[in-house]
Formats: structure tokens, sequence, C-alpha cells
């Protein structure tokens, strides 16, 4: 009995509400810009290769100077390092604060107001407009980063920003604004000027061949993606190669063992499960799911883990202390690095094992303490040897590592080859060098696998060239910088190995993409974006962006994405806060959400899907929506995709009508995505009643089954059987399993129980089931009755009228007695055939 309460809910329930899925709802984002909060200057060093002849004294620098001691009165707020809370409180705060009425919110835009500036930004800029006049470059410059980036809370405006920059490009040749020129004319942002490729790319070229790095890597990107240019792998190649020469110079510039990369590059929408949320994106479900582990944030957040290493470490735990030691000396997203930490969790491993006062090792040590505490000993002796949170001390390195190497740890052997290698504070020798870094190597240790190959690189022999190679592709599987370039450069030049541009490209590429601080705005985008300042991460974004990291590109695309909504409010609740005008640029999602998904983003495929099913940034192409769905779910399997496939199937949008097609392929992503199981039961249900409806009417549609549908005048007993057989199969088979347990046991009454007389149940069944199937019917039937009805009297007034009748509604075969999916009724019958 209880199963066929469940499937009498549910058949009302797909009836009513499933289509709601089916409306795309504009969602605005609720994120209300507060105030652009003063930047300090933090300018990324950008290696500029440039003979750019800097002239100590250009007329108007004292005004310069003036004007930066004004903006330097400009309180600047700290950064503030904070986190995300995603606790349920925070998050019942944050709708109730939406849900009131703010005043901010009914204040009237006032974007063409002209702006009001006073104080000492107004002094500031007045006397760099002085100095501008007399052409100092500094000047110029500082007044189009103040209007484009909008610091010191400067407003924005793009079309000065725009002049200011131009001036600069054009007259003193300048690339870093070059460089923005061709950005602005590559995006189109903030209306400022007109998008064009062609111009993008003819300043982001001159800038390159003044070595802005920056535009270096915009040029490899477009010839890599075929961005205005035809795609051509051999410039990418050559431009990507140009910008990670930088990079490996500022890698091998840091302390022994090459700069600390902390990647600051991420999907915002990862932290929502995807563009399409947990479970139906392709980036957390199927084989991308995450499986709950202590390793994995999947359900932990990095605090609970920290938290929970942090009791363990404090019960004595040595395990616990070496990991948080790791993880605070790695640092990770949501985790900033903190060696000081780091070391302080190594020493408490090693005085374990080390006795504080003379060194000795303690005698009865614990199973396995001795490997960890020798691993720890390689950690502290590397903070040593680099500088870390302690000034660099090579003998005190040595000390460690030589602990660490008693017991074979490999990051000790490798330090210690290391400062043999290059003599840090001992003798260079380099045969002991070499016996170090190979022992370590042969541990799988990826930086000692580095140097080792480089060694044999060295050496030149063709036997030496294998050997090398095979380090470096080692190394390569831990992602190691260094090994990623070497492998590059031995394929580019073709030296034991056979040319191939792709490969080539793609190692360059990596390594330029890897050098975040020295030539992205990563950390300063993902600055603005935790502070709340959408608009500013947007530009950091899109400069990353057209740079061509995908990261970048879906960052843009989702935070410009009209669809969706950054909080998710019932629409009832939501108060139209205004989102920032620079965000509303349809048009220029799709183009990013294009890039991403050229470059292998799934859920970026099925986004542009979408854009061209509604016609959102574009004009509607339900053919070109077909060709992404269909990309998106033939290798990679996007239930999504599969999802929305079969929804164009079932509605004839797009596609051909066929029930049957449709049922495939909403099958096919029910088993591409188990977390799916609901919204895709539900629709497949009323695939079944349209599905059983047309048969039963004889409609055109290929019905769901799988021989030809005899034709035969089927009674409604027999109708009915057949569907309810069909139901209960699915039924039977997994929901109750799912649901049973919930509903029966949810308020203690056991529903079931009470009625589970056989006798009892038979009854109850047939009534329950009738009773709705007749509701179901006679409802659509009314439907179809009305619409019937309307549009007869639309076929009167129009013959009335004396307009052809008919047009094309009346053109179209009838299928079934459904409205058609262009019929205005459509959406409406979509929202629900229960309430009218
Ligand atoms: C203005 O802000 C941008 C973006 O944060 C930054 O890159 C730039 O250096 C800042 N310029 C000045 C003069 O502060
Ligand atoms: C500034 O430069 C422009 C064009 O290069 C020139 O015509 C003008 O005379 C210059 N102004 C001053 C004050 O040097
Ligand atoms: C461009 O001009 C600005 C302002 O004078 C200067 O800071 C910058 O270094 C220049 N860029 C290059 C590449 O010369």
């Amino acid at each position: 009995m209880r199963r066929w309460l469940v499937s009498a809910l549910l058949l009302l329930q797909a009836v009513g509400l499933a289509y709601s899925a089916d409306q795309k709802a504009a969602g605005t984002d609720g994120h209300d810009k507060d105030s652009t909060k003063p930047e300090p200057a933090t300018e990324t060093d950008i290696a500029y290769g440039a003979q750019y002849a800097w002239t100590p004294y250009q007329s108007g620098w004292e005004l310069v100077n003036e004007a930066t001691a004004e903006f330097r009165k400009i309180r600047t707020s700290h950064h503030r390092r904070s986190k995300k809370q995603n606790g349920l409180f925070s998050a019942l705060f944050q709708y109730a604060m939406k849900a009131l009425p703010s005043l901010r919110v009914s204040a009237p835009p006032q974007e063409h107001a002209s702006p009001v500036i006073s104080g000492p930004l107004l002094e500031g800029v007045k006397l760099l407009q002085q100095s501008a006049d007399q052409n100092n470059t500094d000047a110029i410059y500082l007044l189009a980063q103040l209007n484009f980036f909008g610091n010191y809370s400067h407003p924005r405006n793009f079309k000065t920003a725009f002049d200011h920059y131009y001036r600069l490009a054009a007259h003193h040749g300048n690339s870093s604004a070059q460089y923005m020129v061709g950005m602005m004319y590559a995006t189109g942002v903030g209306d400022a000027v007109e998008r064009d490729q062609a111009k993008a790319l003819l300043y982001h070229t001159f800038a390159a061949n003044q070595g802005h790095t920056r535009s270096e890597m915009t040029v490899a990107a477009r010839h890599l993606s075929g961005i205005g240019v035809p795609k051509s792998c051999e410039t990418a190649c050559n431009y990507y190669k140009r910008v990670a020469d930088k990079a490996m110079v500022w890698f091998r510039s840091g302390p022994p063992g090459g700069m600390t990369l902390t990647p600051e590059a991420y999907r915002l929408s990862d932290e929502f499960g995807g563009v399409y949320g947990e479970g139906a994106s392709v980036i957390s479900s199927g084989i991308n799911a995450l499986k709950a582990s202590p390793n994995s944030d999947a359900y932990a957040s990095i605090d609970d883990v920290i938290e929970y290493l942090d009791l363990m470490a404090n019960k004595g735990d040595f395990k616990a202390s070496f990991n948080l030691g790791r993880l605070y000396y790695e640092g990770q997203r949501g985790l900033e690095r903190n060696v000081e930490l780091a070391r302080r969790y190594f020493h408490g491993v090693t005085t374990k094992y080390w006795r504080a006062k003379d060194g000795r090792i303690v005698d009865q040590a614990k199973p396995q303490l001795e490997k960890i505490a020798s691993k720890s000993a390689g950690y502290i002796g590397r903070m040593w040897l680099r500088g870390e949170g302690v000034n660099q001390d090579f003998k005190t390195a040595q000390r460690w590592f030589e602990r660490g190497i008693k017991h074979g740890d490999a990051q000790s052997q490798w330090g210690l080859g290391l400062m043999h290698l290059h003599g840090y504070g001992v003798k260079r020798n380099i045969p002991r060098a070499h016996e170090l870094l190979k022992a370590s190597a042969d541990q799988d240790f990826s930086l000692a696998q580095v140097t080792v190959g480089a060694l044999h690189l060295d050496q030149g022999q063709p036997e030496d060239l294998k050997i090398a190679n095979s380090y470096f592709e080692a190394a390569v599987r831990y992602g190691n910088i260094e090994a990623q370039y070497y492998l590059a450069e031995l394929i580019h030049h073709g030296i034991g190995r056979d040319r191939t541009c792709g490969m080539a490209m793609a190692y360059y590429k990596n390594v330029a993409e890897r050098a975040e601080p020295l030539i992205s705005s990563w950390a300063e985008a993902n600055q603005a974006y935790e502070d709340g300042d959408l608009e500013l991460a947007f530009l950091d974004y899109v400069m990353a962006a057209e740079q061509g990291y995908e990261k970048a590109q879906n960052n843009v695309a989702y935070l410009l994405d009209p669809t969706h909504s950054l909080f998710a409010l019932p629409s009832w609740l939501k108060r139209q806060a205004p989102r920032p005008t620079l965000l509303h640029n349809s048009a220029l999602a799709l183009i990013y959400w294009t890039r991403s998904a050229i470059q292998s983003n799934i859920d970026s495929l099925v986004k542009m899907g979408d854009y061209y099913l509604n016609g959102v940034g574009t004009e509607a192409a339900l053919d070109k929506a077909a060709q992404c769905y269909t990309g998106a779910s033939e290798y990679f399997q996007s239930a999504q995709a599969l999802y929305n496939l079969g929804w164009m199937h079932e509605n004839g949008v797009g596609l051909t009508q066929d029930f049957h097609l449709a049922k495939r392929y909403y099958d096919q992503a029910l088993e591409t995505n188990e977390e799916a199981y609901l919204p895709v039961t539900l629709s497949l249900l009323k695939l079944r009643l349209r599905s059983a409806w047309n048969t039963f009417t004889h409609g055109r549609v290929n019905s769901i089954r799988d021989e030809p549908s005899p034709k035969k005048d089927w009674s409604l007993s027999e109708w009915i059987a057949n569907f309810v057989q069909d139901d209960t199969v699915y039924y039977e088979d997994t929901y109750e399993e799912y649901y049973d347990d919930t509903i029966a046991g949810s308020d203690g009454e056991p529903m079931g129980e009470a009625l589970d007389d056989d006798d009892l149940d038979g009854v109850l069944e047939s009534i329950v089931i009738f009773g709705l199937l007749g509701a179901i019917i006679w409802l659509m039937y009314y439907r179809a009755q009305r619409q019937e009805a309307h549009r007869r009297a639309q076929e009167n007034a129009a013959l009335q009228g004396g307009l052809p009748a008919g047009g094309a509604a009346a053109a179209q075969p009838p299928v079934g007695q459904f409205p058609q999916p262009d019929d205005p009724n459509f959406a409406q019958w979509l929202a629900g055939g229960v309430g009218h």
C-alpha cells in the first residue's frame, strides 16, 4: 500500500512540479557591490625584457610624487584573509539580510550621475591631471589605472581609462598600455570600445614584441585556440616558450630548490560543486564525485581536518603532527601557507625522537616514529636551507639533513645533495652530490629526479639523454614545473625525442601558467572576490582569462552568467538587488563559456548549449544547442547534457519529437549520474504519461516501446494496466529503497503496516490509482479542450479580421493533444496542469 501512496504522490508531483525545472528563471545574483575597497599598490613584478628608457625626471614628476603622497593619506583597508563561512547560521543570516528591505537596494541606480570624489583623492587626481598635461607618462598611466580598476574608491570610467591607455600606447609606445588597449578591444569591457578581435591582436602583438609577458601569453592563447587568427601550433608554441623561459628564470631565482608555487587558480563554481551544482555538473558527479576521505574536502572543510589533526597531535599522535606540519608547509586553497607553524609541528615530532638537550635518540622509540621523525627532519632542514621562517643557515640545515639521511629520508638526501652540488656551506663535491641525489631520486623524490636528470643532460651522450628523459618523465608525474620545462625543451628542439609541436606547446603552456605570481592577476582576483568586490574580481579574472587560463575563463563566464544566482533565494524572497552593470554581459559570458569549452570543459559546453537553446547572449539556435549537448554527452557523459537531449526529444525542441529516444536519453542520464535520480525520475514519469497519452490518442510521435505499436484500439483498462505495470517496475527497483524509510518512519507512524492486510491493500490500491489517473486524464482532456476552443476562437477572429487563418500553429501536425513548444501556452502547461 505504502508504495502506492508514494507513487500517487509522485505522479502528482510529476504532473505539477517537474516542469518548473524546465523553466529557466533568469536569476540575478544577489551580490551587491558595496564599495570599491582601496587596494594598496601591489604591482606584480613583470619581467619586462624591454628597452624601456626610463628618464628619471620627466616633466611633472614632482606632481606625481605629490599625488601619490595624497593617495597614501587615504585609509586603505587591510586585506583580511577572510574565509567564507559556509555554516547554516551564516547562510540563514545572509538570506535574512537579503530579504530585509534596504535603502541601498531601493536607491536609484547612479551609474550616470557624475562621479563625486573629494578629499585627498580629488587633490591627487588634480595633480595627476596637471602632470599628465605635461605628457608625464607615469601620471597618465596612474590616471588610467584609477579609472579602470577603481583604486582608492575612484569611480570606474572605462572610456576615460581607455583614452589614457590609448594615449600612452600610441604616443609613447608603452607596452603596458598597449596590453591594456588590446585587452579592452578583446573584451569590450565596460563598453569603452566596440569588441574587435583584430585590433586586440594587433595591440597585443605590439606589446608582446616589446616583451610584455601578459601580452605574449595572450597572443599565444589566441594562436592556440584560433581566436581572431587562424590556429597555429608553431606560433603559439613560440610565444608560450618565451613566457616559459621567463617563468623558469623567475622560478630559479628563488631560494635553493626554486620558488614556492602555491596555486591560486581555481574555479569559483567548484565551491558549489560545479556550474550546475553538486552532482549535476560533470566536475562533481560520476567518476569525479569526491569520495569522503580525510584528505578531500568533499564533506569536511579543511578547517575540520585541521581541527581533527590538531586534536590528535595534542594527544601525542606524531603522525597527525607531521601531517599538520606538511599541510601548513605546503599551503592550499583555504589554508594559507604558514612555515612558522609548520616548523613547530615538525619539531613536535622530532623532539619525541631526538632528545632536546644532547640530540641523542630516545631509547625505546615507538614503531614508525623513526621514519616520521626523519621525514620531519628533512622538512626542517629544507626550511633552514631555503630560509623559510628562519634566517637561512646552511650549517643547521646540514645537521638536520644528516639526521634524516641516517634513516634514508629522501628529502634529506636531496637537500644535502643540493648543498654538495652547489657548494652551499660545504665544499663542492659533485660525485657525493650525485650519489645523494640519485639515492633520493630512486625513492621517487621529484625534486631530486629533476636535478639528476639535468646532471645527465649536461653529459650530452645519447645514453645520458635517455636517462635524463626518464628522470624528467618520472618527475613530471608529480607536476614538477622544472621537469615540464626540460621536457618541453627536449621536445621542442627534438633532442633525444621526436619533435611534436602539440606536446611541446602543452608543456610550455603548463610551465607558463604555473608561474602565477609572475604573470597573472590571480591573487588579486581571488582577493577581490573574497572581499565581495565582484566588479574588480571580474576585471582581474578577465585578464587571466585572456591569457588563456581555462579556470579564469570559467570564472568570468560564471560571474556573468545570467541564469544562475550566487545565492539561490526562492523568487518570492528575492529582492531584485541590482547586479553591477559591468556584469550584465551575456554575450561575453557565452564567449568565455565557449573558450572554456574549447579547453575541454564539458560543463561549459553544456552551458553553451543552454545559451543557444534559450537565446541568451546570442540568437536562439536550436541546432547548435543540440550539437553542444551531443558533444558533451558523447565522450564524457555529462548527465545534464543527456537530460537536456532527452528533454529536447520529448518536446520536439530542436530535435524531432520522439518519446522513445527521449526515454533512452533520460535513462542514460540516470546511469551516468545517480545523484540525478529524483529529477530524472520525475521527468521519466511525465514522459511516460505523455507517451502513453500519445499512444492512446494515436499521436504521431514515436512512443516508448521497442516493438512497433500495433494498430489496436486500447481499452481504458488496458491502457491503465500497461501504464501502471511500467511504473511499478520502477518503484520496486529502487525508489522504495531510497525513500521508503524516510516516508514511513519520518514521524514514527508506520503508514504501511497498519493497513498491511492483503485484501484491503488491493482495494485501496485500485481506488487510489483509478482516482488519480481519472483526475489526471480529466485534467488533460480539459486542457486540450480549452486549447482547442482557444485556437478556434483565434481562427475565427483571424478570419473575421480578414487575415489568413492558421499560421504557425495550424501548419503543424497535431501531436497528441499537447500544446506545441513554441506555443505561448506551452510554458503555462509546463508550469503545472494541476492548478488550473
Ligand atoms: C590598482 O588596482 C589594480 C588591481 O587591483 C592593481 O593591479 C594596480 O596595481 C593598482 N594601481 C595602483 C596605482 O594602485
Ligand atoms: C605632449 O605631446 C603631444 C604629442 O606628442 C605634443 O603635441 C605636445 O606638445 C606635448 N605637450 C607638452 C607640454 O610637451
Ligand atoms: C609604461 O608606463 C608606466 C608609467 O610611466 C610605467 O610604470 C611602465 O613601466 C611602462 N611600461 C613599460 C613596459 O615600459
